[in-house]
C-alpha cells in the first residue's frame, strides 16, 4: 500500500527482527525513514541501504542511516539533529532497540550489569530519544510514537524479573508519552507481543516459529496505526500467540 501522506520516520532496532520488518514495511508504503543503528554499514546492499532505496518527491534519499547506541544518551540527541538537518522535520518514533535476558529475582553476583543493561537500553533508550524528538512531534499536531513493549509489561510469568521490570517501565512511560502529548496531538501506541519469530525468542524459547507471531505482521499492524486519526489510534495492542489465561 501507497500511503497518502507519508511520515518521517525514526526508527530504532532496524538492523534485524521487528524494527528491521517494520522499516522495511514501511518504506514499502512510501514514508521516509531515518534509521538508528549501531552498524549502519550492516544495511549495505540491502533494501534499507540508501543508494537503493532511492529519493523523495524532493530528490533527496528516503533512507537515511545514523549511529545510534541506545545506551549512550548524547546519541538520541544527535540521531534526531541529523535527521532533522536531513529531512527538514520528523513525525514519527518506532522504538524497536532492545535487549533481553533471564536475570532472575535472586540474581547472581555480577549480575546486576544485565539488569543495568536492560534498564538503559529497554527504558532510558526510548525516554532520551523520546525527549529528543518531543518538540518536533508535538509541532506536527499528529506526530505518533509506537513502542515495543511486551506482554512482559502488562503482566510477570516466570522468572524473568530483569526484563519484566523493565517492561512494566516502559509501559509507565508510554502513558505518560500519552498523558503529555495528548494535546498536542500525539498518540502512543504500546505494542505487547507474547513471542515474535525473531533472534531475541529463539535464544530464549522453543517453541516452533512458525507458531510465535511474524515480524512481517507487527509490521502491518504498525503501519496501519500510522493511517488512523487522532481520534482512532488505540493506545495498547496486546498480541499473544499463545493463550493468555
Ligand atoms: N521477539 C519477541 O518475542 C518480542 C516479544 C515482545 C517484545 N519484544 C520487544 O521488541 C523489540 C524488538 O525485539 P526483536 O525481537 O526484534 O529483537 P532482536 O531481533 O534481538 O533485535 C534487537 C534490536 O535491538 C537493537 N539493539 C540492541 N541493543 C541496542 C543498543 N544498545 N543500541 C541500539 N540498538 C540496540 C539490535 O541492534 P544490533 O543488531 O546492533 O544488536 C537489534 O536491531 C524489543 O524491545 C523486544 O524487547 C520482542
Amino acid at each position: 500500500m501507497i500511503t497518502a501522506q507519508p511520515r518521517t520516520i525514526l526508527i530504532s532496532g532496524a538492523s534485524r527482527g521487528i524494527g528491521r520488518a517494520i522499516a522495511e514495511r514501511l518504506l514499502a508504503d512510501g514514508h521516509r525513514l531515518s534509521l538508528g543503528l549501531r552498524n549502519p554499514a550492516a544495511l549495505g546492499g540491502t533494501s534499507l541501504d540508501p543508494a537503493i532505496a532511492g529519493a523523495d518527491r524532493t530528490g533527496q534519499p528516503r533512507v537515511q542511516l545514523h549511529d545510534y547506541d541506545a545506551q549512550n544518551p548524547a546519541a538520541a540527541e544527535a540521531w534526531v539533529a541529523s535527521s532533522v538537518s536531513h529531512f527538514g522535520a520528523i513525525d514519527t518514533v518506532v522504538h524497536c532497540a532492545g535487549v533481553f535476558s533471564r536475570t532472575p529475582l535472586l540474581f547472581a553476583p555480577g549480575q546486576e550489569q544485565e539488569i543495568q543493561q536492560l534498564w538503559d537500553v529497554n527504558v532510558m533508550g526510548p525516554w532520551w530519544l523520546t525527549r529528543a524528538a518531543w518538540p518536533h512531534l508535538s509541532g506536527h499536531g499528529a506526530g505518533r510514537i509506537v513502542v515495543l513493549v511486551s506482554m512482559s509489561g502488562k503482566r510477570s510469568k516466570g522468572r524473568l524479573a530483569g526484563y519484566t521490570a523493565s517492561k512494566f517501565a516502559l509501559m509507565g512511560l508510554c502513558q505518560t508519552m500519552r498523558n503529555e502529548g495528548w494535546d498536542q496531538g500525539i498518540r502512543v501506541t504500546a505494542i505487547c507481543p507474547s513471542w515474535v519469530n525473531t533472534d531475541m525468542a529463539a535464544a530464549v524459547n522453543a517453541m516452533p516459529k512458525e507458531a510465535m507471531s511474524q515480524p512481517a505482521d507487527i509490521a502491518a499492524m504498525t503501519a496501519q496505526l500510522l493511517e488512523l486519526p487522532n481520534s482512532c489510534v488505540p493506545f495498547e495492542l496486546a498480541v499473544s500467540c499463545n493463550l493468555e489465561v
